[in-house]
């Protein structure tokens, strides 16, 4: 799908299906639909999702780790953001009853560290710490970049040159469901595949770059990941 077909795409899926974060002038990159479900294969509903809490799915291929974060308020309504080669983009806020829900590649814009199954550098902190003047916000310790969730994945503090990307959701607000449709903003997922090519080959069965669609399991960053670094 083009870019132009997509954005005409989101207008009308947002007319036709309740809440989407809908990218008016965005670079929004159309994937396969992936419903959000749980452990046990059933659908997640938004509702459900406990607040300030690290939650990991796969989106849009099985090795580019995503969180899923209900931020207990409501996101901002809308964020103008600019990627690393100036391109700017409107994020609009987050979806579900409460417009707390939002969804970013958990992939630094920095140095692309990412969660794994053994560590993970970068989480979304409610605490402050003294590397970390901000609470609330997405946290690599790695070179200490700072995202804020709540505005589209902005840059706050350190070297990341640009927002995370972010995770457009598609909610349902009779069945309370959450798809994931595409992305918005600066994706990393060549220089992704590129950096740990050997890496995420080994972990994915020689497929990293499988598509992910139909579903996608979201999961406890505490269970998906033996140790959190905390900074
Ligand atoms: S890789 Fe995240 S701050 Fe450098």
């Amino acid at each position: 799908m083009q870019r132009r077909d997509f954005i005409k795409y989101c207008a009308a899926s947002a007319a036709a299906a309740g809440s989407l974060q809908v990218a008016a002038d965005a670079r929004a990159q159309a994937y396969g639909r992936a419903r959000l479900v749980g452990a046990d294969g059933a659908p997640l509903r938004a509702r459900a999702i406990p607040a300030k809490t690290n939650l990991i799915f796969h989106y849009p291929y099985a090795s580019t780790p995503c969180f899923l974060l209900n931020l207990g308020r409501p996101a901002r309504a809308a964020a103008r953001l600019k990627t690393v080669d100036h391109q700017a983009y409107e994020w609009r806020g987050g979806v579900g009853a409460g417009r707390s829900i939002v969804a970013y590649s958990a992939i630094c814009a920095h140095k692309l560290s990412y969660p794994t199954r053994d560590i993970s550098f970068i989480s979304f902190r409610t605490e402050k710490s003294a590397r970390n003047k901000f609470a609330d916000v997405i946290h690599c310790c790695s070179e200490h970049s700072q995202y804020d969730p709540a505005e589209g994945g902005r840059v706050l503090a350190g070297p990341a040159p640009q927002p995370l990307a972010a995770i457009l959701l598609e909610h349902d607000p009779a069945s309370d469901e959450l798809t994931a449709v595409g992305t918005l903003g600066g994706e990393m997922f060549n220089e992704f595949f590129a950096k740990y090519e050997f890496r995420l080959a080994l972990d994915n069965g020689g497929t990293p770059r499988r598509a992910v669609a139909g579903s996608t399991m979201v999961t406890p960053l505490t269970d998906y990941c033996k140790q959190q670094v905390k900074c």
